[in-house]
């Protein structure tokens, strides 16, 4: 089985990932020692730092510097961001943000407790681009440092797929009832490695693949790959 990594900084110099072309060439290694054969790269996309189309550019200028690493290494690779969630998105062009040729679109919450004005605010945002774009809710356990379980159950039921950080899967990691009670209820669709270096957050898609084979199945685990390629295809789940 290939396995495909949904959430990825290995693009060079672009954001607070990858640093140079060296380190994003270890990283792509690193990932295919894991059994990784194809990578969405999805660098931040902060719309108070730059505009799109200026991330465009800069995303371009690293994607031919990053592209034939990948191809040399065997690694089928598709270009999206991971785009901080702001109001003010709903003006803007979002298809440019999506990965490639697809109409998924990674989005990540701000870390604030989640109010009630917020989760209206969103669902409201979700409508106004449905069904033009299809939302990509990144690493939905990391919202937990900052906002109670119920908000986080509130803004996934805006229709919208659920990725989880392969790494939170490690063991005595402190919210670990809540990504196995998204697994077991069908409420997370997607793993990615969020990884931004070869040393504090490298690619460790091992570590989520052993933790669900043991604790539920390796079925599941594949299925969730299996989500994935779908989403590289530009395909529904
Ligand atoms: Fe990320």
């Amino acid at each position: 089985m290939v396995l495909v990594d949904t959430h990825s900084h290995i693009l060079p110099g672009i954001d607070d990932g990858s640093p140079n072309i060296m380190i994003s060439k270890k990283m792509l290694e690193a990932e295919k020692s894991l059994g990784i054969g194809k990578i969405i790269l999805t660098p931040h996309f902060y719309l108070h730092e730059q505009g799109i189309d200026a991330f465009i550019e800069k995303r371009e200028g690293a994607i031919e510097q990053f592209a034939p690493v990948a191809e040399k290494l065997g690694i089928e690779v598709k270009y999206g961001a991971e785009v901080l969630y702001t109001k003010s998105l709903a003006d803007l062009e979002l298809d440019k943000l999506c990965i490639d040729d697809t109409n998924y679109l990674l989005i990540e919450l701000p870390y604030q407790k989640l109010s009630g004005n917020f989760i209206n605010e969103f669902r409201s945002f979700v409508g106004s681009i449905y069904p033009d774009i299809h939302l990509i809710l990144a690493h939905a356990e990391r919202y937990l440092n900052f906002t109670d379980e119920d908000s986080i159950y509130e803004i996934m039921n805006c229709d919208m797929l659920v990725q989880l950080n392969s790494g939170d899967f490690k063991t005595f990691y402190k919210h670990s009832k809540f990504l196995y009670e998204l697994l077991y209820h069908d409420m997370a669709h997607l793993l990615g490695t969020d990884c931004h270096n070869i040393k504090s957050r490298p690619p460790n898609m091992d570590i989520a693949q052993k933790a669900i084979s043991k604790k539920i199945s390796p079925d599941c685990f594949r299925h969730l790959m299996r989500n994935a390629e779908k989403v590289f295809a530009g395909k529904n789940i």
